[in-house]
């Protein structure tokens, strides 16, 4: 804190020093840009200089974000879309796991496909693509999710029967298609391969039948989420904006996985297909939230497009709780790494050994708060300061329908005038709804809070907060349970019920 003072009044001075020794912050001419070509993140913490991303000077535009549950993750992601969308017109894809963005899409006018809530995907889609690469992807798939590489000939049946039904539907295997015609679907595959077994000519039926039950768990009745014709013009998607690919319908992670998988290749090769082109700033964004499993394996398309990324503008943001679940392709390669608040000790000791950062520096990611964050930047050229740096918060922008919990009655003096506390929680009113019922608050006292909140402008102080909560008979628990999750420190939320108790 008082360092922070103290910069106030001589900030030159310091700045000549930290050349004897380590300088703590990248020099000003790396972190602020110019604003009509970079995106505004939040202010540095020791020399208060607004931190302004641009990849120009980066190795690649990818980034990875990591940290605990409710450290912010998700809040830095939609500022850095909207405000990427802003100053370059960034096109945006968001692998949406756990359906965390789809209310923030909706609200900022973007498209939300619910896969599993009347959305479909036809896996078999061409969207410009030949016929005989799209089948080698969906067979990349199924090698990801099932056992089928053990088994070289089912793999064999089961490529065969794809292209046959590419050529069945009027497409020539090797030519680029006419993206008017109707691609076939994993249903007229599996008739294929049903056809052969009753043909009966077929050497190994136990293959043949294999095979076929091995797809037919894509194409069930009630879960043929991939075997129908597509409800989204896949080959605009990344040219149509903000568009939110809601996993969350999905009965499990395999189906999530397939459809994850399924969109970074649609994507990777619209990347190559569209090429470069002068324009500054990125054409789109891709982000992969809680993906872990497409995250970490080699052959996901998520590693093409951190491969080839920059000469397309292209970005990736990959975010995750666990920094060991994003493969070592694509953390080891991205150009931005924006640390939240990490607590586990094997998770700070694995981004301490890849970053190599300080003890001071560790023992600030292990106690930030809410948007508090350290970030890494990896520089085209050497440079001579330490490329981790701490911003005071992600400075975030505002979603429309939020609702504000205030707590600076409970905080200290010295606690109100630092800068790093957060005096004002911010949350769309889902996010806050399902974090009430996350916290086994009922239904109707969560509908009591949102009218009281409504009637003083969507805004309620924390004690005010509580008295609602204990006048409705919500146990003392499941209260402490929701300020956990909001972010709450254990010694403000002891406080807030000391001061609630007073009231
Ligand atoms: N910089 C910030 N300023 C103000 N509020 C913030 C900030 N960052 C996060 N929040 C609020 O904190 C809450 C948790 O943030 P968020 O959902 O982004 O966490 P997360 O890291 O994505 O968690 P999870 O891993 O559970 O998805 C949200 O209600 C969000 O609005
Ligand atoms: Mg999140």
């Amino acid at each position: 804190m008082t360092l922070i003072k103290v910069q106030s009044v001589m900030s030159n001075e310091l700045s000549k020093r930290v050349i004897l020794s380590r300088p703590p912050e990248p020099p000003q001419e790396y972190l602020l840009n110019d604003p009509t070509n970079s995106v505004f993140i939040g202010i540095t913490k020791l020399f208060s200089v607004p931190f302004t991303w641009t990849f120009a000077n980066l190795t690649n535009p990818h980034i990875a974000v990591v940290g605990i549950t409710g450290a912010g993750k998700s809040f830095f992601v939609k500022t850095f879309l909207t405000r990427a969308s802003y100053v370059w017109n960034t096109n945006a894809i968001i692998i949406d796991w756990a359906g965390e963005y789809r209310a923030w899409v909706k609200q900022s006018g973007g498209t939300v496909v619910g896969l599993g809530k009347g959305d479909f995907l036809n896996i078999m889609d061409l969207s410009s693509m030949k016929p005989i690469d799209r089948t080698k992807q969906i067979m990349t798939s199924f090698e990801i999710l099932t056992d089928i590489s053990e088994y070289p000939e089912q793999k064999r049946l089961t490529e065969e029967a794809i292209e046959q039904a590419y050529v069945n539907f009027g497409f020539n295997a090797a030519e680029i298609p006419d993206i008017r015609k109707q691609a076939p679907t994993l249903k007229d595959v599996i008739a294929l391969l049903q056809e052969k077994l009753q043909e009966g000519t077929y050497q190994y039926p136990a293959e043949l039948e294999n095979a076929v039950y091995r797809l037919r768990q894509f194409a069930r009745e009630g879960e043929d989420f991939f075997a129908r014709k597509s409800t989204i013009d896949l080959d605009r998607i990344a040219s149509s904006g903000l568009v939110d690919i809601d996993l969350s319908g999905l009965p499990d992670e395999k189906f999530r996985a397939l459809a994850a998988l399924f969109m970074l290749q649609t994507l990777k090769e619209k990347m190559r297909t569209e090429g470069w082109s002068p324009s500054k700033g990125l054409k789109a964004l891709v982000v992969l939230d809680e993906a872990w499993k497409v995250a970490s394996d080699d052959r996901s398309d998520a590693v093409m497009i951190v491969r080839e990324g920059r000469k397309y503008q292209f970005g990736l943001i990959v975010a995750s709780q666990n920094p060991t679940d994003i493969n070592e392709a694509i953390f080891s390669n991205v150009g931005t790494t924006v640390m939240l608040r990490i607590r586990f000790e094997k998770f700070l000791d694995y981004m301490q050994g890849s970053l190599n950062f300080s003890n001071f520096m560790r023992s600030e990611i292990a106690k930030f708060g809410v948007g508090q964050a350290a970030v890494d930047m990896s520089f085209q050229t050497n440079v001579q300061f330490p490329s981790v740096f701490l911003i005071e918060r992600i400075v975030g922008e505002i979603p429309l329908n939020v609702y504000t919990i205030n707590v600076s009655e409970i905080l200290s003096q010295r606690e109100l005038t630092d800068p790093s506390i957060l005096k004002e929680y911010y949350m769309e009113k889902l996010d806050m709804n399902s974090k009430m019922i996350e916290s086994n608050i009922s239904p109707e006292t969560i509908e009591k809070i949102f009218n009281e909140m409504d009637s003083r402008g969507r805004m309620l102080d924390i004690r005010a907060l509580v008295q609602i909560m204990i006048t409705e008979s919500v146990s003392k628990d499941a209260v402490i349970e929701f300020l956990r999750i909001l972010g709450l420190s254990d010694a403000l939320i002891t406080r807030t019920f000391l001061y609630s108790e007073q009231q």
